[in-house]
């Protein structure tokens, strides 16, 4: 099972990243593939830059990554809230290429930051907005007060509820 794995994030030291590694690592049988949303940055989308630029290499490189997986992990950083502009700016650009986005993979989506919040506004809009870009959302899991739960060293979460919730919904992306 070829699985898509990212952060929603364009920070180097990303505790989704982290996060989203980690949740690939639970599935059985899981051949990785672990992107960096910083290798397919583009300008910020305008409709005057698309006429120009037409459908940027990095935005059709994305579609393409999705195309091949047979499913996809996302950990979203929140920003005010809502999405990074980093990880909205590949997505608006590459719904231009294709408006359903996800095209129908199954989904395990999940969200985290330092605060008790975990990051779970944004959380809430991409699976809500998911079946609009042909998302199989499968699973979601806010993880609150990142450096609390997740043991950063060993690269897994400490906190053993969270844990199993976090392998039921991974036991659910594989389903
Ligand atoms: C501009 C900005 C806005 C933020 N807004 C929120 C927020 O609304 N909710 C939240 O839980 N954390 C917020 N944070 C804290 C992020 O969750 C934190 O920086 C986290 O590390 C981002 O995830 P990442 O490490 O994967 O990039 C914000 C951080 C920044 C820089």
């Amino acid at each position: 099972m070829k699985v898509l794995t990212l952060a929603g994030s364009n920070s180097a030291n990303s505790i989704n990243k982290q996060l989203a590694i980690y949740a690939t690592s639970l599935i059985e049988n899981a051949e990785a593939d672990i992107i960096d949303i910083n290798d397919y940055e583009m300008p910020i989308f305008s409709m005057e830059r698309e006429a120009e630029l037409g459908q940027p290499e990095q935005a059709k490189q994305f579609h393409q990554k999705i195309a091949d997986a047979d499913a996809i992990v996302i950990s979203f950083a929140e920003y005010n809230g809502s999405y990074s502009a980093a990880f909205k700016n590949l997505f608006d650009w590459t719904s231009r290429i294709d408006p359903k986005v996800y095209q129908n993979k199954p989904m395990l989506l999940l969200a985290t930051s330092p605060g008790p919040g975990g990051a779970a506004s944004v959380l809430n809009t991409a699976v809500t907005s998911a079946p609009y870009f042909n998302g199989d959302v499968k699973a979601s899991l806010s993880i609150p007060s990142f450096y609390d739960n997740f043991d950063v060293e060993q690269g897994k979460l400490s906190n053993a509820e969270l844990n199993d919730k976090l392998q039921t919904a991974v036991a659910l992306l594989t389903q």
